[in-house]
């Protein structure tokens, strides 16, 4: 049995301040992380920002600081924000670190070595909000299915990545594992995308009109696309290629993101990885999204929900544990204030609350405030002991298949079974 667990999740842009969303995935990552370490495995679990691109460039200037002085004051915000919501990565990684660069120089390197790179002209119409090229077909009514703009057209010449190559080799690894992209849904998703022939991928942009990101090792006028950067942080992280971390974790990676960024996670990911001769991820867990009042979270609506309010309120662990109990894996949830006030007082306040204080109250009265040794065990002892067992088998088969919520339904079932005294007293 594979005894090493590696946990990722999505390295966010600096450019917004984070919110439920990144918490979200943060601490999903996190519970793994944790429940893996109390399993008995050696852990590994990353998170980090992507601070190269167009977007970085606007939000610096936007606010009057130069793109490096930028992303030093975003990426301190997130990397002080996760000890406070008890995030336990055991690695920070950044775009811009040395590291990461020379990482994706090597990567770059062995992809062109391969013949896997080429240059082009290419005229397309690009989306800066996403900044990467669309297809007539993937556009909703000529727009930009997530920025709701209409894409630019440009032409330019650029270096383009062979990913049509591996288009069947994909297809076949994605039926031959079917865990590889959970849950199923989303699968099916990556699927249905490759029935259609798979464009190479545009891996460049000329330095005449982005200056801020890694140059690419073949030339120099040229900066590396900022997914085909920030992808390579799952591997540079771990040391590759010669780190003994990458040796270690990388056979048991498992990546965390929402449904946002499947496409470049499903397809781009574990094409590179397979044209530099690395062996795919074991697992990509895509989840859905938050929504408020059944709309998108955005700074201009304004209704952003900021995770350490609601911690300074609500408490930590109460808020943790509402995100696992509250999202189906895998499907978007809505968020309101109301719903997480109605889930403290319901499973917190009343169930697990009531358990603990009976608990309690009959040890102060009848055992002078002592836990005494266990007596002896009559048939509702047992039962409760057979029940609880099978409870800690339950709990972890649905946790590894990542049913947070059910998981965490079981144990309530329980805490609902000794409350209203199906089992025991
Ligand atoms: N920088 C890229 C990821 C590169 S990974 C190699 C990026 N960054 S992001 O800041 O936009 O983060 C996107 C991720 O944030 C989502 O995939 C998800 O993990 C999290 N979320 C952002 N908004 C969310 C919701 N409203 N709901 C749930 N999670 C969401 O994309």
């Amino acid at each position: 049995m594979n005894s090493q667990f590696y946990v990722t999740t999505p390295i966010y842009y600096v450019n917004a301040e984070p919110h439920i969303g990144h918490a979200y995935s943060t601490i999903v990552a996190d519970v793994l992380n944790r429940f893996y370490s109390l399993a008995g495995f050696e852990t590994f679990f990353l998170t980090g920002t992507d601070e190269h691109g167009d977007k970085i460039v606007s939000a610096a200037e936007n606010s009057g600081q130069t793109p490096k002085e930028y992303v030093d004051r975003i990426s301190g915000l997130f990397r002080t924000l996760w000890p406070k919501l008890n995030i336990s990565n055991n690695y920070f990684v950044r775009t811009t670190d040395p590291g990461h660069q020379d990482t994706v120089r090597f990567i770059l390197n062995r992809v062109n070595e391969n013949d896997d790179i080429y240059f082009s002209e290419y005229e397309g119409l690009y989306c800066f909000g996403c900044e990467r090229f669309y297809t007539e077909r993937e556009l909703v009514d000529g727009k930009c299915p997530d920025h709701r703009t209409e894409p630019e057209v440009i032409k330019e010449s650029n270096y383009f990545f062979r990913m049509s190559k591996y288009q069947d080799w994909l297809i076949d690894h994605i039926r031959q594992n079917p865990g590889f992209i959970r849950p199923e849904r989303y699968k099916n998703e990556v699927l249905s995308f490759l029935k259609e022939p798979l464009e190479d991928l545009c891996i460049s942009r000329p330095k005449s009109r982005l200056k801020w990101g890694i140059t690419l090792p073949f030339d120099e006028n040229f900066v590396t696309y900022v997914w085909f950067d920030a992808l390579i942080n799952y591997v540079s992280a771990v040391g590759y290629p010669d780190g003994e971390g990458f040796k270690q974790f990388w056979p048991s990676a498992q990546h965390i993101i929402a449904k946002d960024i499947l496409k470049p996670h499903g397809i781009y990911w574990p094409c590179m990885l397979k044209s530099a001769g690395i062996e795919p991820y074991q697992h990509l867990n895509v989840h859905g999204y938050w929504n408020v009042n059944e709309g998108k979270m955005s700074k201009s609506i304004g209704n952003v929900v900021r995770p350490l309010e609601l911690v300074d309120i609500y408490g930590l662990d109460a808020f943790r544990y509402f995100l696992m109990r509250d999202m189906v894996f895998g499907l978007d949830s809505e968020f309101s204030e109301e719903g997480l006030v109605a889930r403290i007082n319901a499973d917190l306040a009343n169930d697990l609350g009531n358990l603990v204080s009976r608990s309690l109250t009959m040890v102060c009265k009848y055992f002078k405030g002592e836990l005494p040794e266990p007596g002896h065990s009559d048939a509702a002892d047992e039962e409760l002991r057979i029940a609880t067992l099978e409870l800690v088998d339950r709990y972890e088969e649905l946790m590894k298949g990542l049913g947070f919520h059910k998981a965490l339904m079981a144990i309530w079932e329980m805490i609902g079974r000794l409350n209203t005294g199906q089992i025991g007293y």
